[in-house]
């Protein structure tokens, strides 16, 4: 274990540790990711005794002016040590009740501390004194744990998640981060215990669902989180995504595992955590708008206008941004079938341009959405939409070097209409206007100051302006 003591801090902590007589280690996520090669930065270190005369007393030994953060409240002390953080806790006893979050904390040995956490592989400590230096305390088996794969809590699972019900989540979390499974004592506890999360605040949930999302492969987490009914309780819009309804042989795909392979998709391609979002709730509006007909089988006609609807009231439920980035989601949702729909038919050149006016600087961002909504099983219809999507990337490219539409400013200004005409602002100033963007849509003049005063004029006149040099 000598490997993940590299770093010279932990030379410093040692020969303060035995200075003071205090058992010391090195503990938790550190460790646990040191063994499987993960590059971590923070370093938690549990002493049998004041962990904050510890920190003071490491601080003090590396450079007298090092800050140290004191939380006297939690027992717990922390400094940077080049770009680590170090934390620095007295071994603790901690017992729950169960009404919160918070335990009633008393001093403890290694093991009591080591029985507290929420999982085996988060639970292995080295020690820092020189008695036992580099040696590993792992009474939960917790590197066969990591060896094999495997989330599993320390104590009975209905202990550990019932005194914080915040680790259902991060062990569904660990399990997409790591690709891991979540061992079956673990899991049916996570089932058992799943209404506990009723004390959690959707910010701390979210914020595990966010990792879940930047996770490699996100749709690890997400069936965790559905198999387990938590997603039931905190998300049902998703849930109802689910199934397959057959009606005269005709059946429609499995909405949950879509949208849960197109945020894999988007994984792969980018770490925009709400492009991410954007997949995950893409197709939310299909339960709502589906129908089936004789003619055309299933349909979910204006799931993308319904969905985009939709996501207010879901951000302000799960309390995410109600800003920009909820804007942001909202216009993908809108747009999300659009370069599809444009590939099936001949890709007009005024189609692509009205993509791209609306798109705006999320144009790129778009086609990753619709480029991993292509999921077809059958290898033909993914070939075949695959190749009418880059047509349409491809023509996105040409049209806007061309007229670059994608950052449209209207080339005559509603000042200069004004002046043109003599007129005072009123509402033909705005038709005018919109009349010369319709025109560059649609090809009808290029996007540039010289064409668009030609039109300008002319439109004028056919709505019985005259120019004021012609008065
Ligand atoms: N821990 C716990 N129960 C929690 C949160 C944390 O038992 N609800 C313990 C675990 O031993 C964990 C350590 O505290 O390893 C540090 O917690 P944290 O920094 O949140 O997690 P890491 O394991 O370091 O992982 P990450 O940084 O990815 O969250």
């Amino acid at each position: 274990m000598k490997k993940c003591l590299n770093n010279k801090i932990f030379k410093i902590i040692s020969d303060v540790a035995d200075k003071n007589k205090l058992p010391t280690f090195v503990i938790g996520g550190y460790v646990r990711d040191c063994l499987i090669k993960r590059p971590s930065k923070d370093i938690d270190i549990v002493t049998e005794g004041s962990g904050i005369k510890l920190a003071e007393e490491v601080a003090r030994e590396i450079n007298p002016s090092i800050k140290v953060s004191v939380f006297k409240n939690f027992g717990t002390a922390m400094f940077k040590y080049d770009d680590l953080e170090i934390e620095f806790v007295g071994a603790r006893k901690e017992s729950y009740r169960k009404s919160s979050r918070k335990p009633i904390v008393e001093n403890g040995t290694l093991e009591d501390d080591q029985k507290r956490r929420d999982f085996t592989i988060n639970a292995l400590a080295i020690g820092l004194n020189k008695s036992n230096y580099g040696q590993l305390v792992d009474p939960f088996d917790g590197l066969d744990d990591l060896k094999n794969k495997i989330i599993r809590t320390p104590l009975n699972p209905n202990t550990t998640f019932s005194d914080d019900p915040l680790r259902m989540f991060r062990a569904i979390r660990f399990a997409a981060q790591l690709n891991f499974n979540i061992e079956k004592e673990t899991y049916t506890a996570i089932r058992k215990n799943k209404h506990r999360m009723d004390i959690l605040s959707k910010e701390r949930i979210m914020d595990e669902v966010n990792k879940i999302l930047l996770s490699p492969k996100p749709s690890i987490g997400f069936k965790y989180l559905d198999d387990t009914g938590l997603l039931e309780e905190f998300f049902p819009e998703l849930t109802r995504l689910k199934g397959v309804e057959t009606k005269n042989g005709r059946k429609h795909k499995d909405n949950f595992l879509h949208t849960i392979e197109v945020v894999d998709n988007i994984r792969k391609r980018t770490d925009n955590l709400w492009l991410l979002w954007a997949g995950l709730l893409h197709d939310i509006a299909k339960p709502k708008t589906k129908r089936f007909s004789e003619d055309v089988g299933w349909t979910f006609h204006g799931h993308d206008r319904l969905g985009a609807k939709m996501i207010p009231s879901i951000f302000k439920r799960l309390k995410l941004p109600l800003n920009d980035k909820m804007k942001y989601i909202q216009k993908l949702i809108q747009l999300h079938l659009r370069p599809i729909v444009l590939s099936q038919d001949e890709v007009t050149d005024s189609a692509v341009r009205r993509l791209l006016f609306e798109a705006g600087d999320d144009i790129d961002d778009l086609m990753i959405l619709c480029r991993a909504d292509i999921t077809s099983k059958n290898e033909y219809t993914l070939k075949k939409h695959l190749k009418n999507f880059m047509r349409v990337e491809q023509k996105l490219v040409e049209i806007e070097e061309k007229d670059a539409v994608r950052n449209f400013q209207p080339p005559i200004s509603g000042e200069e209409i004004i002046k043109t005409f003599g007129i005072k602002p009123c509402k033909l100033v705005g038709d005018i206007k919109n009349a010369i963007k319709e025109a560059i849509l649609n090809g009808e003049i290029k996007n540039n100051y010289q064409e668009a005063y030609g039109f300008m004029l002319k439109k004028g006149q056919e709505l019985g302006l005259t120019p004021k040099d012609n008065k």
